[in-house]
């Protein structure tokens, strides 16, 4: 049902997450930006201040392309798992600073044991998501994981930008020998853009290797080392995901009453809660990552040695003919001020009571 993925890949989770961040003020959307007063459109579409302005602020939707916080610039490395040390249990705590943390729990619960994280799925939990604090503009990204293989859960492994444009592997439902590939310009669906890999062996019970190679012109899904698919930005005339973005997994619950059938069928029914592994596992589902490497390919011949963040500046028109915001690199700080930040998270709280 590749087509159906198009709507599903981030909607649905997005609607659990809704009610934990980012929602209180004005909304925004393609028409109608974010006052002055509250120039950030937060990742779910609400103007505000503070948190507002931090990882998933479109720039776009909000004030000025520049209204939210400069993005931390990408940083090669490998992520493994030993400890919570370099993860925010809580994103709603998270200041911008990159180098505290690798990683934010925007939604959920996670577990840690032998050098593997978990990511838990339960009845209650409404699923997790866990977001990168940097931001790849370009670069070969890997996760070493094993996938749910319950029908109505679904895995994920994605790039996210601000403007939403997002590459993905998915993996729904109990379709175990199958991946699925995506991606999107600026969230728009392209009703062509899914492809799924097939004949893998079990991705449950096996860990392989998952790669997005995204360079400027080009992007390769590959399995273990394996290119199974390659898609050229002209393929696409232009509307090829080109924004800094952050890498996320998630685990999150398709098949329940809430969602659309189309959801529910795409990721192969309704979630059984008394399956035996839900229940053999203490009543939680889960998805299982080993590592995740970062390797970036920023386009600029130099980066400043002072080099801390990706700004969007003023549109700028492509070969194809599509508007594109530019992206620059900047030495501006992606900290939210002290001052501004105790400012941002009272807001937030005062919002989130009324
Ligand atoms: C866009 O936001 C405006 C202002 O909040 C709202 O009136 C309008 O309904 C929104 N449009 C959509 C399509 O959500
Ligand atoms: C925790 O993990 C980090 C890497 O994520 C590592 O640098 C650090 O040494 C670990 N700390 C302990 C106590 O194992
Ligand atoms: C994160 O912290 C906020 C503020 O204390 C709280 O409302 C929210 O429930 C917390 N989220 C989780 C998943 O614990
Ligand atoms: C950011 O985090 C690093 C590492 O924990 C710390 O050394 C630095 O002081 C923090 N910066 C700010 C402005 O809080
Ligand atoms: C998967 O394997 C089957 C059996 O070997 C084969 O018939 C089929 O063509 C393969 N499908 C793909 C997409 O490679
Ligand atoms: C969803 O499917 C059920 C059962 O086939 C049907 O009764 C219901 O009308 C469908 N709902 C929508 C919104 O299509
Ligand atoms: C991309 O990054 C890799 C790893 O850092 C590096 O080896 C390679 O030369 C880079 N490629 C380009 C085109 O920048
Ligand atoms: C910039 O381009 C984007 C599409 O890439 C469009 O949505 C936005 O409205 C444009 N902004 C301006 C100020 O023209
Ligand atoms: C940032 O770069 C500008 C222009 O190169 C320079 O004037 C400024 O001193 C730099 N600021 C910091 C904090 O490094």
């Amino acid at each position: 049902m590749k087509h159906y993925s198009v709507l599903l890949t981030a909607l649905p989770f997005l609607s659990f997450i809704l009610p934990a961040l980012g929602q209180g003020g004005a909304t925004c959307n393609s028409t109608s930006i974010c006052p002055t007063t509250a120039p950030c459109c937060s990742e779910f579409g609400f103007c505000g201040t503070g948190e507002f302005c931090l990882g998933g602020c479109n720039p776009l939707w909000s004030n000025k392309p520049t209204s939210c916080m400069p993005a931390p610039l990408c940083e090669s490395a490998t992520y493994t798992f030993t400890n919570e040390s370099r993860i925010l249990s809580n994103a709603t705590f998270y200041n911008g600073n990159a180098s505290e943390y690798d990683w934010v729990v925007d939604k959920g619960n996670m577990l840690m044991s032998n050098g593997e994280l978990d990511i838990i799925l339960t009845e209650t939990n409404g699923g997790t998501r866990l977001s990168s604090t940097r931001y790849v503009h370009f670069g070969r990204i890997t996760a070493t994981l094993k996938t749910g293989r319950w029908p109505g859960v679904v895995t994920a492994f994605i790039t996210m930008a601000d403007d939403k444009d997002e590459i993905d592997w998915e993996w729904p439902g109990a379709a175990t020998t199958e991946a699925q590939t995506n991606l999107y310009w600026q969230g728009v669906p392209n009703y062509n853009n899914g492809k799924t890999i097939s004949n893998l062996t079990d991705t449950y019970s096996n860990f392989h290797d998952y790669t997005i190679d995204w360079q400027p012109d080009s992007l390769s899904w590959e399995i273990d080392g394996q290119v199974v698919r390659t898609v050229l930005k002209s393929d696409l005339k232009g509307a090829f995901p080109s924004a800094p973005s952050r890498v996320q997994i998630s685990i999150w619950p398709a098949g329940i009453p809430s969602s659309p059938n189309g959801t529910i069928e795409w990721a192969g029914g309704m979630i059984d809660w008394k399956d035996p592994d839900y229940v053999g596992a203490g009543n939680q589902f889960y998805s299982r990552f080993q590592s995740i490497k970062i390797e970036c390919n920023d386009t600029v011949d130099a980066i400043p040695v002072d080099a801390l963040s990706y700004v969007y500046g003023a549109n700028v028109t492509t070969s194809e003919g599509l508007q594109v915001p530019s992206i620059a690199i900047t030495n501006q700080s992606t900290i939210n001020g002290a001052v501004s930040d105790i400012l941002g998270l009272s807001m937030f709280f005062l919002m989130v009571v009324q």
